[in-house]
């Protein structure tokens, strides 16, 4: 049977997502149609960082009102939040975020987005002010977003591990759902083109392929800023 690539082309992807994931390793064989384009300008270490986040963010999007919406998002310098800030700013949207205060300039070096620490209460006149939420964090610190959606608006728990309690608090006035990162066909094609149109993901460290169990022991604190790629 035909493919879509030849031989020599750069092609990213992930193998088994998400349900059968497999390790991390130097040669992998996967079904082609799991794999897309690199597009020009985009170096292989962005292309691989961006795979899951950026399904995940397109997946988030794809649930939200259109553009020019209000969006925080909670948790917005990790790997999810940062592509998905820019990409939402990409896309005409009005975006607030939160971090750590000692990650408050790398939030706003993401473009126009409003940042906010969070470790304090933010201010008053946030309260009832977005049309959407969408929480990294999960759990209690999810649960206490909900105050900042308008009447009838839309917080998005992604934490699948917390989303079930999170969505159980939400209050009558507003919608809350979890969410699961899909690869289908036009997730992928969405991916290609906010790459293409330099909606690229942050590396803060590049390791090396023997030292996975270290990077994922990073990735596993919850503070990690952008993506870890692993070299090999
Ligand atoms: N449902 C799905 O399909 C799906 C897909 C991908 C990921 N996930 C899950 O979604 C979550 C986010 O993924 P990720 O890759 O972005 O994780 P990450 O890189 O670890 O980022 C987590 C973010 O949460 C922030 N944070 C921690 N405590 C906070 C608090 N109390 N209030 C506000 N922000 C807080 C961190 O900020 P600081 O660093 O400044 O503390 C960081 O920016 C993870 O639990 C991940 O497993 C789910």
């Amino acid at each position: 049977m035909g493919s879509a690539f030849h031989q020599g082309d750069k092609v990213f992807g992930s193998a088994g997502f998400p349900y059968d994931p497999r390790a991390c390793a130097e040669k992998a064989l996967v079904d082609d149609d799991s794999m897309m384009p690199i597009p020009e300008g985009i170096s292989f270490e962005e292309a691989a960082a961006s795979v899951s986040a950026g399904f995940t963010a397109i997946t988030i999007m794809r649930m939200l009102p259109p553009p020019p919406a209000r969006v925080l998002v909670s948790g917005a310098t990790g790997g999810v939040g940062h592509i998905l800030v820019r990409a939402l700013l990409k896309q005409g949207y009005e975006v607030a975020g939160t971090a750590s205060s000692s990650k408050l300039d790398f939030l706003k070096s993401l473009g126009g987005v409003q940042a906010f620490g969070y470790e304090k209460p933010l201010p008053g006149r946030l309260d009832r002010s977005f049309d959407a939420v969408v929480d990294m964090p999960g759990g209690k610190a999810g649960i206490a977003m909900y105050g900042y959606l308008k009447d009838g608006g839309l917080l998005v728990s992604v934490p699948t591990i917390t989303a079930k309690e999170v969505c159980a608090a939400a209050p009558s006035r507003v919608k809350a759902s979890g969410v699961l990162a899909s690869h289908e066909k036009e997730v992928r094609e969405a991916l290609v083109k906010l790459l293409s149109e330099g909606v690229k993901p942050f590396i803060s460290g590049r390791m090396p392929l023997h030292e996975c169990q270290r990077a994922h022991e990073l990735i596993g604190s919850g503070h990690t800023m952008g993506k870890i790629v692993l070299i090999p």
